[in-house]
């Protein structure tokens, strides 16, 4: 991490509120400043207001033209996954049956475990994703290969070791006891070394016996300030499993809020067939929502319900999903997000969408402060994206448009090539090669 005083001029936007239920929700400078020291925010505003300021060794790195943001932030990634996106099948079911589970066999291996581990975080970081909440597999090694390989690039990431001990093939099975002594060890090994944060991870409740879900609250009783992520809602036939499997429970996630694993810091994926107790539930316990639209609309799941999350006040952040998932780029995640809202009836806007994948996300894992704004003192991960970077988007956004349609074009039409740089811990971790 450079310790001198670094400086970054440029088009500079962040939130500082919901943009669904505030006026005054983002910071724009067109012409900004952000000040970067020992790896964290310390001013970010006007250019002519901030320049005098800034000390004679410091560097000033001209970004002009482009926009500086806050890193994107994916609340629900599955890196094993990595090797089988775009695999075609049927529904989540035998979706998971063809090629999830094969394909997380492999991780029983360490050296395989390393090499998709820094592939998948490259990948994030050209998509201009510097934190994500994360799934491994059922072997411990794939945790270990995951943070170390996170270390190395110094990124703030949230992971944790599949549970499951039922409904999948004997290879990936683990036991209730060993789940919770292998999950136990790692939060000790990893929960906040450095910038690790560690996430109790039942893969769903049809794959966990009640013991192992229970023991996994207990878990996450006796660990307050770890992360607890799975997956609930996604699919209807899924649902029907879990009828069958929990007919005492009220609804799917009340078979996990009867474990005690509604509270702040839990990371629900999908969160589309709920109903309205199940949304208050989690707007009473700070438990939020990652909504994955190019997972839900490859596999058919179902559309996520904006409106009624918003009515109920859910935590909302937006998120891949990759494998089910078909792009690591949160600007592709917001084209779909956008298209998923029309077709339910409501209106997103790109305000929003850039919200929900910074602070939305930020406030959804308790991190407001620490990553997703550029208040001062934050971590220093930034991005910087170009609306010039394909010819389409140059010809789009030539008009001088208001921020909203320029932000709006962005992620109907950016991608990875729309990163031009990236940043984490104030340390350049990306930038694009122009071809
Ligand atoms: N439900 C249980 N496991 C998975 C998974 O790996 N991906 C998705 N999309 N849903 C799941
Ligand atoms: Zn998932």
């Amino acid at each position: 991490m450079p310790n001198n005083l670094q400086a970054y001029r440029g088009s500079l936007l962040h939130f500082v509120a919901d943009p669904a239920f505030s006026a005054q929700s983002h910071v724009w400078h067109e012409d900004g400043l952000l000040i970067v020291a020992g790896g964290k925010v310390q001013a970010a505003g006007d250019y002519a207001a901030l320049r005098a300021t800034l000390p004679p060794g410091a560097e000033l790195h001209d970004y002009s033209g482009k926009l500086l943001l806050p890193g994107f932030i994916d609340t629900h990634v599955h890196y094993p996954q990595t090797d089988m996106i775009a695999s075609p099948s049927e529904g989540l079911l035998p979706w998971l049956e063809t090629y999830t589970f094969p394909t997380e066999r492999q991780f029983e291996d360490p050296a395989h475990a390393a090499g998709v581990a820094d592939f998948f975080l490259d990948e994030l970081l050209r998509c201009g994703t510097t934190t994500a909440m994360v799934y491994c597999t059922v072997h411990p090694q794939s945790v270990d290969a995951f943070f170390a390989a996170s270390e190395q690039r110094g990124l703030r990431m949230v992971a944790g070791k599949v549970m499951m001990d039922r409904n999948c093939p004997e290879f990936l099975r683990d036991t209730a006891e060993s789940s919770a002594r292998d999950t136990e060890a790692l939060i000790r090994r990893w929960h906040k070394r450095g910038r690790a944060l560690y996430a109790i991870t039942p893969r769903f409740a049809p794959t966990s016996t009640g013991e192992q879900l229970r023991l996994a609250g207990e878990l996450a009783r006796a660990y307050p300030d770890t992360y607890i992520q799975t997956h609930v809602s996604e699919n209807e036939a899924e649902c029907a499993w879990v009828r069958e499997l929990f007919p005492a429970s009220r609804s799917y996630i009340d078979v996990y809020d009867s474990y005690g694993m509604l509270r702040p810091r839990a990371m629900y994926g999908h969160c589309i067939w709920l109903n309205e107790q199940d949304r208050v539930r989690m707007a009473q316990t700070q438990s939020a929502a990652a909504i994955c639209p190019s997972s839900n609309l490859f596999l058919g799941s179902g559309l996520f319900d904006f409106e009624r999350a918003d009515q109920a006040g859910v935590l909302l952040s937006l998120a891949t999903d990759v494998g089910g998932g078909t792009s690591f780029s949160m600007l592709q995640t917001m084209n779909e997000a956008y298209k998923v809202a029309r077709l339910k009836g409501s209106y997103l806007p790109a305000l929003r969408m850039f919200y929900l994948a910074t602070l939305g996300a930020a406030r959804s894992m308790q991190l407001e402060g620490t990553i997703g704004n550029f208040a001062a003192g934050a971590e220093a991960d930034f991005i910087v994206l170009d609306p010039q970077a394909t010819p389409l988007l140059q010809r789009r956004t030539a008009r001088g448009e208001s921020l909203e349609e320029l932000l709006f074009a962005l992620a109907l039409l950016g991608d990875d090539r729309a990163v031009a740089a990236t940043y984490a811990a104030g340390r350049q971790v990306h930038a694009r090669v122009m071809t």
